[in-house]
C-alpha cells in the first residue's frame, strides 16, 4: 500500500511537471498578452501572422463511400423512428463516415486524404443530405491541414455544390466550394465513387 502510495505520489509529481511544461510552452502563453481595455482582445496587422498574399487552389480528389462489405467506411447511427422507415427520402437518418480520398477514381489510386464526419438525411420531399466534413490530408504540402465542408448534398443531382467553411494548417482562414459528382454508384451494395473539385482561398 505505502509501495503503491509512493508510486503514484512520483506520478503525480510528474503529472504536475508534465503539465505545467506544456503551459509554459503553449504558443498561447507564448504570444504577447492583447493590451486592449478589455484585456482579452487585440487588433492585430496581418503580418504578424506571416499572412502575405492570398492563394487559390484547385484540388480534384474521388471519394470512396463504403457502405458493405466487412469494413464500411460510412455507417449509419441512427434512424429515427417512425419518420426514417416511412419516408421514402430517408429522413432522420445520420451516418458517420471515414471514407477515403484517392488521387484517381480507383479505390487503389493513390489516397490523399480522408473525409470525416456526419451526413444527414435532412430533406422530407427529396434526398437531400446535410453534410458535415472534415477532408484531412495526409499528402504532400497538404498533409496534417484540413478543410472543413457544411452543406447540402441532393445526392441525385448530377452537380452538387457545398461551401468549404474553413480550414486548418496550410488552409487556416480557407474559405471556397466543394462540387461533387457522382461517378459510381452500385444500387446493389449502396457504394458510391464521387469525384470531389474543390476551389479554395487560403494563405
Ligand atoms: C418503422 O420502424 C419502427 C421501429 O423499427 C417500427 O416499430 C415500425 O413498425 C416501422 N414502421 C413501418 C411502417 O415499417
Ligand atoms: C504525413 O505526416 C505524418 C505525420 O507528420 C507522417 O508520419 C507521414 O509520413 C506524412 N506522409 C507523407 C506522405 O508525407
Amino acid at each position: 500500500m505505502a509501495k503503491f502510495l509512493q508510486i503514484s505520489s512520483s506520478l503525480l509529481t510528474l503529472l504536475v511537471l508534465l503539465t505545467s511544461t506544456a503551459i509554459s510552452f503553449s504558443p498561447i502563453a507564448a504570444a504577447a498578452k492583447p493590451k486592449s481595455h478589455d484585456g482579452f482582445s487585440r487588433r492585430l496587422s496581418p503580418a504578424t501572422l506571416r499572412l502575405k498574399k492570398e492563394k487559390l487552389s484547385h484540388l480534384r480528389f474521388y471519394f470512396h463511400d463504403i457502405v458493405s462489405g466487412p469494413n464500411p467506411t460510412a455507417v449509419q447511427i441512427v434512424r429515427a423512428p417512425p419518420t426514417a422507415n416511412l419516408s421514402s427520402t430517408g429522413f432522420g437518418m445520420l451516418a458517420m463516415i471515414d471514407d477515403p480520398l484517392t488521387a484517381g477514381p480507383k479505390p487503389t489510386s493513390k489516397l490523399v486524404g480522408r473525409a470525416q464526419g456526419i451526413y444527414g438525411s435532412a430533406s422530407l420531399n427529396d434526398v437531400g443530405l446535410l453534410m458535415a466534413l472534415n477532408f484531412a490530408f495526409v499528402e504532400g504540402k497538404f498533409n496534417g491541414s484540413t478543410l472543413s465542408v457544411m452543406g447540402r448534398n441532393a445526392v441525385m443531382s448530377p452537380v452538387r455544390e457545398m461551401p468549404v467553411i474553413g480550414g486548418s494548417g496550410v488552409f487556416r482562414f480557407a474559405r471556397g466550394y466543394a462540387q461533387a459528382r457522382t461517378r459510381t454508384f452500385n444500387p446493389r451494395t449502396g457504394d458510391a465513387v464521387v469525384e470531389y473539385n474543390v476551389y479554395v482561398f487560403h494563405y
